[in-house]
């Protein structure tokens, strides 16, 4: 099968992970994946902060459980941690930011890791603690948190749900 179908379909979000930390390369040819999805006009407004910093991943997944007040790890021990946030004041912000993250994980998959979507970035980098992390790292101007793409090495084996009928209407 071609392997860009092949992985669109065989990509699952991975919620286990082994501590087996992502390689420079593997880290890169994934954010280069996210650094050329489709963007409003060509504007290449995401922005993306890549942690595999054990102590700020670790803070981030705190940040993020706090949102649901809950003190669960939900990163669900993914050593690898991006984080992608986008220019609040363009229109397709997160349509931008949401095309990355899915190029992300899927280039993820294609490398043998597993990923996964988190939410509630846009919570954790509105909070004084995730500005106070956003200036620490240097990254300025007015960003919207989109989502956390969470990487490693998958420590489970996932199937696709089969697919809900009558969400598809052709017009020839
Ligand atoms: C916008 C978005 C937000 C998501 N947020 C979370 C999340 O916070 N936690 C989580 O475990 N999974 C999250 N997911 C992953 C979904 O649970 C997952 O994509 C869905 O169950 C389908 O599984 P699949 O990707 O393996 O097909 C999110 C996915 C998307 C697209």
């Amino acid at each position: 099968m071609n392997t860009v179908i092949d992985a669109m379909l065989k990509r699952r979000s991975i919620k286990a992970y082994t501590d087996e930390q992502v390689t420079d390369e593997q880290l890169k040819q994934i954010i280069d994946c996210g650094l050329y999805a489709p963007n409003g006009m060509g504007a290449q407004a995401p922005v993306f902060v890549a942690v595999r910093d054990k102590q700020t991943r670790d803070e981030l997944s705190r940040l993020n459980a706090r949102v649901m007040g809950a003190d669960s790890d939900p990163f669900y021990g993914a050593p690898c941690v991006v984080c992608v946030l986008a220019d609040a004041q363009r229109s397709t912000a997160v349509e931008d930011a949401s095309l990355s993250l899915g190029n992300m994980c899927l280039a993820a998959h294609s490398l043998g890791l597993g990923s996964c979507w988190i939410h509630r970035c846009k919570q954790v980098f509105e909070s004084d603690e995730g500005k106070a992390l956003l200036e620490k790292w240097g990254v300025k101007g007015d960003l919207i948190g989109v989502g956390f793409c969470i990487i490693g090495h998958a420590d489970q084996q996932k199937d696709a749900a089969p697919r809900k009928d009558n969400r598809v209407y052709y017009v020839d």
